[in-house]
């Protein structure tokens, strides 16, 4: 039976790059879509940028452009990424859109003639400077418990205590340093504790979709019970505070001037309104596809830590304004880079489009991601280590090498045509049940175990064809027996009927390998269906090379910064700094290739300036830009004014190299051992090994950047970044200096 999916992956903030984290959600959600066409069902799969809130505002605001202007620059970075890895969103739209106020606005109107809307006063911190209300991470202050000073609102980082920010000692505003006001004001609240909503929700996340599938995976459901209670246990859920004051970037709420929907209430409604401009652009009734008592199934994708927002205010929201519920929330775990967790504001470790940029084979990631995958909320660990082994051993030391070991028999000796012995019917059913497996554990996301499968048969294949010695019958061919000739030919047919099957079971991992398999090698002229498994082939073309094995050294590169110095090209010390600042070789040649419209070329132009925010550069050539950057200090423009605000956000203190070493293996990296202080030694890679040997440094002062969050390197975490000079362009050799305070400077002291 054809099923109808509408399928959606958790809509990415607009105020940052896609780092590793969005990409595993969006390649676990791509393979699933592909594998569900495969089978004939139809899917729309959408995805929106996450526009509205205090942080794009701010944002905009530092960079001084309007919240606009940052949202569609960010916007316009996307499709380098989603192509690059073979991601294929049938839209891409923007909660900041028409459609979007319309549906919120629609809903928000629908839950207040449901009676589930109140009002009531709340008491806040508010900046007077900045004239506006101050969510908890926008005040610190002094912890009331240890005393640890600069502590945020809602916890202290050095004992770990919660309190409320009204709670914290001599409390600021880190906008603007002013000390915060109470001031009340009116709120909107969605009543989730009325009893309807508890009803529903012990329902819904209870329930199960048309298909039989639960609604809700088991961690996930034992979550929600914290919140709901099950049984006589009463529920723990408070009314949801839906409006903030202006100045706010978001949707107005309807009837009360000076309100708008809190972000998190009109950024899932973005999902319909993606929906509803693809169904516009397709000429696809909206309202009807959605039918609260239709069969289109609303498949979500979302990671652990958006559960509350997904398990119960979305379906409660669509419950109580008459729209149709969602019907599987599928939720994973976070990525970690070598054991190391990574946070969604910064990443860590890989920078999706650095690796793109190396050349680095978008299918190399899908097929590691996948094969870590399961369907529990588990995280999963890219190790460099265990990729190279991965791809090299399994996806192409396994796989790609039956087609090539078989495939050239086959052309050389039999024209390219395929012949099986008496039991083809068996092979052909054989595999066409092994396929039906894996499309049930790609559909139920157990996709490591559909890869094990898949290699458990890969090895079968290449231990058959090695214990047949073909190549022993192929030597001696012209005088064997013609039963020889007849075993040669069937030996390799059924290894490259295998190597199908698996093409077709990968099909949803690799899909431009598999492409190029069923159109190149065997000649198809449509994309691999799960039935293809089945149907043995009866001829091939000759082999081509399919797929590179990982270098090792590509690795190294993608965990090493390009460049470790701390000048300011990288005092922002995003990826996507890194990114740009590498974008002066001829790497950045590449990246402004893989872009395909005017607006992309933009925005490629863009990320080779060093600081992107300038507005002249989006406008100006890569060229232009070097010619540019030719006459200015240093080689590069001066970054665009910022506050003292900015400028204390960057803690640089005083350090003492007290070791350095050589890093093994690294062109490029001293390993430095500094005492910043704090009674304890840091660890801190920097790229200044072409400048400086190790005896040159040791016992030296410096100057280290020592709030920058830690960074998992290949060699190791650095804490920290050593300041340094150098000339903005590479090329030019112009040396790197590190820097020294006077003498007197102790290690800890801050520079200000
Ligand atoms: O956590 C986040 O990154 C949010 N921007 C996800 C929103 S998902 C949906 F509700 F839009
Ligand atoms: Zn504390």
């Amino acid at each position: 039976m054809s099923r109808t999916l509408f399928v959606t992956t958790a809509l990415p903030y607009a105020n940052g790059s896609f780092h590793i984290g969005h990409i595993m959600e969006y390649i676990q959600a791509d393979i699933w879509v592909r594998a569900m066409r495969m089978a004939g069902h139809t899917v729309h799969f959408v995805g929106a940028d996450d526009t509205h809130g205090a942080p794009v505002m701010l944002k905009a605001e530092a960079e001084g452009i309007t919240p606009k202007q940052l949202v569609e620059r960010i916007g316009a970075e996307r499709p380098q990424y989603l192509r690059g890895f073979q991601i294929e969103f049938d839209h891409w739209h923007s909660t900041d859109s028409a459609e979007n106020v319309e549906l919120s606005q629609d809903i928000y109107r629908k839950l207040r003639a449901a009676g589930l809307i109140s009002t009531r006063e709340i008491e806040q911190f508010y900046d007077p400077v900045k004239g506006m209300f101050l969510a908890d991470r926008y005040i610190k202050g002094e912890c009331p418990k240890c005393h640890a000073k600069d502590q945020y609102g809602d916890s202290c980082e050095a004992c770990g205590a919660v309190y409320a920010p009204t709670d914290l000692i001599e409390p600021y505003s880190t906008l603007t340093n002013a000390r915060p006001i109470l001031k009340t004001s009116e709120h909107y609240f969605f009543q989730l504790s009325d009893p309807r909503c508890i009803e529903f929700l012990q329902k819904w996340t209870t329930g199960s979709n048309v298909q039989g599938n639960k609604h809700l995976q088991a961690e996930v459901l034992a979550k929600t019970r914290e919140w709901l209670g099950s049984g006589d246990e009463k529920a723990n859920l408070g009314d949801w505070d839906i409006s903030r004051d202006a100045p706010y970037f978001g949707i107005e709420i309807p009837d009360a001037p000076g309100k708008y929907f809190y972000v998190w209430l009109d950024a899932p409604v973005g999902y319909l309104a993606s929906l509803k401009s693809y169904c516009a652009k397709i000429g696809v009734d909206f309202e009807a596809l959605l039918d609260p008592n239709g069969t289109t199934e609303q498949v979500h994708f979302i990671g652990k830590d958006i559960i509350y927002f997904h398990a119960l205010f979305w379906p409660a929201t669509l419950q109580f304004s008459g729209r149709k519920t969602p019907d599987q929330l599928n939720v994973h775990g976070f990525i970690t880079v070598s054991g190391e967790k990574m946070s969604k504001s910064r990443g860590t470790g890989i920078s999706p489009l650095r690796y793109l940029e190396l050349g680095m084979n978008a299918e190399w990631m899908r097929y590691y991601i996948a094969a870590k995958l399961n369907a529990r909320v588990e995280d999963i660990d890219f190790n460099p280590d265990d990729f190279i082994a991965r791809v090299n051993s399994d996806l192409v030391g396994k796989y790609i090498n039956i087609a090539s070991r078989a495939a050239n028999f086959i052309s050389k000796y039999f024209d390219g045509q395929l012949a099986y012995p008496d039991d083809a019917a068996l092979l052909g059913s054989n595999w066409a049940q092994a396929a039906d497996r894996i499309r049930a554990d790609l559909e139920a996301r157990e996709y490591g175990r559909a890869i094990r499968e898949i290699m458990a048969h890969a090895d079968q294949i290449n231990q058959a064809f090695d214990t047949a010695q073909p190549w022993l019958i192929a030597k001696t061919l012209a005088s064997a027996e013609p039963s020889q000739r007849v075993a040669l030919q069937h030996i390799c047919s059924s290894a490259l009927a295998g190597f199908k099957a698996l093409s077709v079971m990968l099909a949803p991992i690799l899909p431009a390998l598999s492409q190029r398999v069923a159109t190149e090698l065997f000649g198809q002229t449509s994309s691999f269906v799960w039935t293809d498994a089945g149907v043995l082939p009866r001829q091939i073309n000759p082999f081509k090379h399919l797929m590179q094995r990982v270098e090792p050294t590509m690795l190294d590169e993608l965990f090493e910064i390009p460049t470790q110095i701390a000048s300011t090209k990288q005092a922002s010390s995003t990826q996507q700094g890194a990114a740009a600042k590498q974008s002066g070789s001829t790497k950045q040649g590449a990246a402004t290739k893989q872009t395909g419209s005017d607006k992309q070329g933009a925005a490629a132009t863009q990320a080779t300036a060093a600081h992107d925010q300038q507005p002249a550069s989006a406008q100006t050539t890569a060229g232009n830009l070097a010619e540019a950057n030719a006459l200015a200090p240093g080689g590069e423009p001066l970054a665009p004014t910022i506050t003292i605000d900015d400028f204390v956000k960057i803690d640089l203190r005083v350090a003492r190299i007290v070791n350095c070493e050589q890093v093994e293996g690294s062109t490029k990296l001293l390993r430095l051992t500094l005492d910043v202080g704090e009674g304890r030694l840091r660890n801190v890679f920097s790229g200044i090994k072409s400048a400086y040997t190790p005896e040159q440094l040791i016992g030296r002062l410096t100057v280290v950047v020592a709030n920058l969050a830690p960074r998992k390197m290949k060699f190791g975490v650095s804490e920290g970044m050593v300041l340094a000079a150098s000339h903005f362009d590479d090329k030019i050799d112009s040396g790197i200096y590190v820097l020294d305070p006077s003498s007197g400077a102790q290690p800890g002291m801050r520079i200000h």
